[in-house]
């Protein structure tokens, strides 16, 4: 079947959206539009892809540098035009022998809409195959034309008015025999109400040279949806959010109370038997382990939780690791690398910020735990908190197994406790404690005898 590659345009504007970022830079459950067409692409086994970048795009190209180094990023200057992305990138596709061509606004689309195109377009030989769907509202749209075998694309702007009702719309995804689209790419003009060099014009032009154009109609059009107005780009995000979620909940047991109140990104992973309370939020590249449970008001990016996790609600967690069967919150904060071990505890108003903390040991309530390493089956009282920041530098506290730190304990840093220790409650620690001690660092309390009736007496 030859070399097949992939184009896919995003040099546009965007004007509908009215922002200052390139349209397919705008997050779709926590991922740039752009990553959706880029992973259905790859799913797809497809691994020649170019992204036509313009309007905003620096931001696009730093993405792809940072998220997908294999795509090669070509550079459309002035935006005449979805024709004209495709003759300023005529010297990368030139040497493939098919061309999916695709735009960079259409977060639904999956590797089977790919697949199917790909395979339609290989099995009937045409020089070009588009997908089309069929809509209530059409606006907007490319409306596609069929009369006596041949085809042709008509824009919404220059349509008639018996054309506009037409509700068989372009979705912009083509596939195209490369050598057939470098024939005639130079013959379109921008003769039309955008004064653009439409890419649409190539179907007429191949149609009417007697070419085999195929056109695909796709039975759920939610998948081909375009994103064009901050609308459409919330729609998008329900839908898919919806998708993934059912998704899961079908093929790993997944179990959510209010399924419309959470959001998960794509990238977020699950075993089995998850349970999902409402208004939680996961992100990034997350992974929950089997028969964990996630209260309310929670939101989890970028974090891997064991199995058999509790998480009470009203968490915040970033960059960390929860072992199996811990439980956190409720209200608790784990940020930057915390590290939370086996059937530990982190309970309530408490902050973990690059910490270990060993497996069995518990933070239960008021503490900030930051750059520290903590034992295992260690109890910290509450209230307790490192000094990690001398106000230039942090410092490193060392806790270590079994001890048993006092409520209301400051560890100034750098301060180690070693095994089977203890601090008094209200202590200022500022220096190392042996294995086994206890050390108290406050002052000793006096009780003064009829203090206060002396006092009254003065007073008088
Ligand atoms: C385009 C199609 C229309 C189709 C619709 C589907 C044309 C002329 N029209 O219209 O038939 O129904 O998509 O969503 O192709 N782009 C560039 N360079 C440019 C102009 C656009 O890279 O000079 C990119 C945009 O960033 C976008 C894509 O091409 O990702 C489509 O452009 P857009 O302006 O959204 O086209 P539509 O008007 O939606
Ligand atoms: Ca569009």
């Amino acid at each position: 079947m030859g070399r097949v590659g992939a184009l896919v345009l995003a040099a546009g504007k965007g004007t509908r959206m009215k922002g200052s970022l390139s349209k397919v830079m705008l997050p779709v459950l926590g991922e740039p539009m752009l990553y959706y067409p880029l992973r259905a692409l790859s799913e797809a086994g497809i691994k020649d892809i170019a992204v036509v970048v313009g309007w905003g795009g620096e931001a696009v190209e730093s993405y792809l540098a940072s998220r997908w180094p294999d795509v090669a990023v070509l550079w459309q200057r002035e935006q005449l035009g979805t024709g004209h992305a495709l003759m300023v990138a005529e010297p990368w596709w030139a040497s493939l022998d098919e061309l999916l061509v695709l735009p960079g606004d259409v977060p639904l689309v999956g590797a089977d809409v790919l697949e199917a195109l790909s395979r339609r377009h290989m099995d009937e030989m045409t020089e070009a195959t588009f997908l089309t769907m069929t809509l209530d509202d059409p606006s907007g749209y490319g409306r596609v034309i069929q009369v006596d075998g041949r085809v042709r694309i008509v824009e919404d702007k220059d349509a008639s008015q018996a054309e506009r009702s037409i509700q068989e719309v372009n979705s912009g995804i083509y596939a195209f025999n490369a050598a057939s689209l470098a024939d005639l790419i130079h013959r379109l003009d921008n003769d039309n109400a955008q004064k653009e060099y439409y890419l649409t014009d190539v179907v007429r032009l191949l149609s009417a040279d007697g070419k085999r154009v195929a056109v695909l109609n796709w039975p759920d059009p939610e998948e081909l949806m375009g994103v064009n107005d901050p609308v459409q780009l919330a729609q998008a995000a329900v839908m898919l959010r919806d998708r993934l979620l059912y998704r899961w909940m079908k093929e790993f047991g997944l179990k959510c109370l209010d399924p419309n109140s959470v959001w998960i990104g794509p990238e977020v992973s699950f075993e089995e038997d998850v349970w999902i309370d409402p208004w939680v939020e996961l992100w990034g590249k997350s992974s929950i382990g089997g028969g964990s449970r996630i209260a309310s008001f929670t939101v989890i990016r970028n974090s891997k939780l064991g199995s058999g996790v509790q998480v009470r609600g009203h968490v915040v967690m970033e960059d960390s690791v929860v072992g199996d069967g811990a439980a956190i919150g409720p209200f608790a904060h784990l940020r930057n690398g915390a590290e939370v071990g086996e059937g530990a505890h982190v309970g309530k108003f408490v902050e973990i910020k690059n910490s270990t903390i060993a497996h069995g040991s518990k933070v239960p309530h008021l503490s900030y735990i930051g750059d520290a390493v903590i034992g295992e089956e260690t109890n910290i009282g509450a209230g307790t908190i490192t000094c990690n920041f001398d106000g230039r530098r942090k410092h490193q506290t060392r806790i270590g197994d079994r001890c048993f730190v006092g409520s209301d304990t400051m560890l100034v840093a750098p301060v180690s406790l070693g095994d089977d220790s203890y601090t008094g409650a209200g202590s200022v620690i500022t220096r190392d404690v042996p294995e086994g001690a206890l050390a108290i660092a406050r002052a000793r309390q006096r009780n003064l005898k009829g203090w206060a009736k002396k006092k009254k007496e003065e007073e008088r």
